[in-house]
């Protein structure tokens, strides 16, 4: 008998009939949002399920689905996995790394440029019918070329943005993470290690991109946005609730940095009221890995986790390998 798995969120058909090929499948192509009970309801008698960042899978989940083997995610992150309730429960993990890189640094770099260029304020402007004349300072923002880039979180795609950077802008790139880069990796990235200090105070340009974790919550607030120059700009595309939102619709009416541009929130899809007033903020809706090519990517690597672990016994992407092994 085939084992039986859940897509929990709309999923490209072909991977639905790739999946198909191996397993019973219950789909949600309506892409209905389930509440944590109705997941719970339709987790039952599956041995695997292909989520995304929206559902919690928990050790309250978890212990009302005993079937379950193997969550995969399509998505890099995995702040939505309690990790530690999943290996407690023999349950493997799986994300997509790699596949979405040069996508998600493509479009931080994107986020950078808009941001410092003011292309949501000015093409806001345009289209309610302001543009009547030229004038010197219209829509003057900063330089991005030849400016220092500040990134936080070195990962692997902290590191393509440097290198987008450092080669590409001649940007001078300073950046903090929990650890230092070997030498070689530093100089291809271009990127010279500071304090966060040092970090939030020399930066024209910075940008987040730290995984989300209890500890990340709020890394950057009231305190941190005064420590930063007054013409800088604040670009995240790592997870919602590492900014303080409201902190940073103050600092960014208060004149405290520049502008920001924003791709994810803290309680998504839902958007701090006050963002929505400021108009030196980008915002766009947790897009950046969002091209055709690399959504499928993404979708083609949760499904060959499912079938390399619940066919074949191994998977290609483990987040926590020591369950298969225990
Ligand atoms: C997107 O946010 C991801 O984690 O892949």
């Amino acid at each position: 008998m085939k084992p039986s798995i859940l897509v929990a969120r709309a999923v490209f058909p072909q991977i639905l009939t790739l999946l198909e090929q191996h397993f019973e499948v219950t789909a949600n192509q309506d892409d209905t949002v389930w509440t944590p009970a109705e997941l719970i309801q339709q987790l039952q008698g599956k041995q695997g399920v292909f989520t995304t960042g929206s559902q919690r899978i928990d050790a309250q989940l978890l212990a009302a689905c005993p079937d379950l083997k193997i969550c995969a995610n399509m998505a890099v992150g995995y702040n939505n996995f309690d990790l530690n309730a999943m290996t407690a429960a023999g349950v493997l993990a799986t994300n997509t790394p790699d596949v979405l890189t040069e996508t998600t640094a493509d479009f931080g770099f994107a986020l950078i440029m808009a941001t410092a260029r003011r292309m949501a304020e000015s093409e806001r402007f345009l289209r309610a019918g302001l543009w009547t004349s030229w004038r010197y300072d219209m829509f003057a923002g900063s330089d991005v070329y030849g400016s220092t880039l500040g990134i936080l979180g070195m990962g692997r795609i902290g590191q393509a943005i440097a290198r987008r950077g450092a080669h590409g802008f001649g940007m001078k790139v300073i950046y903090h993470n929990r650890s230092r880069l070997d030498a070689a990796t530093e100089s291809a990235c271009g990127a010279t290690l500071v304090s966060k200090q040092e970090l939030l105070a020399q930066s024209d340009h910075l940008i987040l991109v730290l995984p989300y974790s209890p500890e990340a919550h709020h890394t950057i607030g009231a305190a941190e946005l005064a420590q930063m120059k007054p013409t800088a700009t604040l670009v995240n595309i790592a997870r919602g609730g590492i900014v303080d939102d409201a902190a940073l619709a103050a600092a960014l009416k208060q004149g405290t940095i520049a502008a920001a541009g924003l791709d994810v929130f803290d309680g998504e899809p839902n958007v701090h009221p006050d963002l929505l007033t400021v108009p030196n903020v980008v915002l766009t809706p947790h897009i950046a890995s969002a091209t055709m090519p690399t959504r499928l990517a993404m979708a083609q690597l949760a499904a060959d986790n499912l079938i390399g672990f619940l066919v074949n016994g191994k998977a290609m992407t483990p987040l926590n390998p020591q369950v298969v092994t225990a």
